[in-house]
């Protein structure tokens, strides 16, 4: 690692650690309650490390995206469930200093912490000033730390975040230490490994909805991987741009001119669905399994039942796979079979399984596979941004060892 981390911190005994995670954890839209937490259980090894070094820890986060929000939902936006369950899971309160993001009261809870004490700051993205990279509030942040962790791999494509750039700029401006958390020093790492050295063969998997938001991503694959299989929604896209009929899969213009450049790799690199199971669009539960094209009435769901045989062996024969986005509607039981088995040919193969995406790390999750791959990404867009090669002023913001 070429970044400076935990291990070079050197005595924590007595300091106060600023720590940027990414607790942007989905929450219930009716309770705010946590829906899934495996964004706070992925920042604990760097936060009991600290806290066992003799640290005190201020841990900050954005939480959804309030400046976008009604002031009903806005409320559920509040820190205070993330904190609860962030204490629970670690095993001690988590304490919060309510009402402000920064000011008197944020500073004067933090000026009354204890080595081994943990507080949560307000969500960031409260004040405005967070994602403008704002001077003063960065150095009101900057304040309350002796040094800085960045363990929020999840945000680190953020260029704007004031607790992401500007708070470890100012942070270096005095003088004070700034490290990545294991976390962040883990996906890089694995990344990294990936994308430099893999083991072939290597085999992309690539779903969800938009190939327009992937275009570079998927660019950077097919520079890298042997094959690249394509499910889920896009493949109704790459259908309808080789003129193949697609019935009433919703297919927006711009998709088919986004992937129409991409149509000579199909039969090279690119691997499409031989068959698709399609659900009628007015009663779901009327289903058809079609191996080219859909009637009409009918909609693309998932891939079918020879394509997850075909996919599967690709995945038996990898030295190492690459997936992001589900290949069919996963959150509907009866679609769901094209991720699973996706899923699970992955977990058991012996190949290097790297899952990268909020959707597709939750599907593993869902199926109970993720502690199966080598590696499920904390990163939605960072996880596609680090892949494409992006440069991170986050990551750039952090010591070299
Ligand atoms: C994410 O979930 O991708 C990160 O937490 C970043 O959130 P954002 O897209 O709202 O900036």
């Amino acid at each position: 690692m070429p970044k400076t981390t935990l291990d070079d911190l050197g005595d924590l005994a007595g300091k106060r650690v600023l720590v940027r995670v990414d607790f942007n954890v989905p929450l219930d839209k009716k309770t705010g309650a946590v829906k899934n937490d495996r964004r706070v259980r992925g920042a604990l090894p760097t936060v009991r490390r600290l806290l066992d070094a003799g640290a005190a820890v201020v841990a900050m986060t954005h939480l959804g995206r309030p400046e976008k929000a009604t002031a009903e939902e806005r409320k559920l936006l509040t820190t205070d469930r993330v904190a609860e369950r962030f204490g629970e899971l670690l095993g001690r309160p988590v304490k919060k200093a309510a009402g402000e993001v920064v000011g008197p009261a944020a500073a004067a809870a933090v000026a009354a912490m204890k080595p081994g004490d943990v507080l949560l700051l307000e969500n960031l993205r409260f004040d405005p000033r967070e994602q403008k990279n704002d001077a003063a509030f960065a150095q009101a942040i900057a304040d309350l730390g002796d040094a800085y962790v960045n363990d929020a791999f999840g945000t680190c494509h953020n260029d704007h975040d004031a607790s992401m750039v500007a708070v470890p700029a100012t942070l270096k401006a005095a003088g004070k230490p700034r490290a990545v958390g294991t976390l962040v020093a883990r996906e890089l790492e694995i990344i990294d490994g990936l994308m430099a050295n893999p083991r072939r063969p290597m085999i992309g998997i690539m779903g969800g909805a938009k190939v327009s938001d992937k275009i570079a991503f998927i660019r950077v694959l097919l520079s890298k991987v042997d094959k690249l299989l394509v499910g889920g929604k896009m493949t109704y896209t790459f259908l309808k741009a080789r003129g193949v009929d697609v019935g009433a899969t919703p297919v927006a213009d711009e998709e088919v001119t986004a992937a129409r450049p991409l149509l000579g790799e199909v039969g090279g690199k690119i691997v499409l669905p031989v068959d698709s199971v399609a659900a009628n669009s007015d009663d779901l539960a009327q289903t058809r399994v079609c191996d080219g094209a859909i009637p009409a009435g009918y909609a693309g769901v998932d891939i079918g039942p020879k394509t997850v045989a075909l996919f599967a062996a690709e995945i038996r024969t990898a030295g190492t796979v690459i997936w992001n986005g589900p290949v069919g509607w996963f959150e509907q039981p009866a679609f769901a079979r094209g991720t699973k088995e996706v899923a699970e040919a992955m977990a058991t193969s012996a190949a290097v399984t790297v899952v990268g995406g909020g959707e597709t790390a939750e599907a593993v999750e869902q199926f109970g596979y993720a502690d199966k791959m080598t590696h499920v990404s904390t990163g939605g867009g960072a996880f596609l941004a680090y892949v494409e090669g992006k440069p991170f002023r986050s990551l750039a913001q952090i010591d070299d060892r």
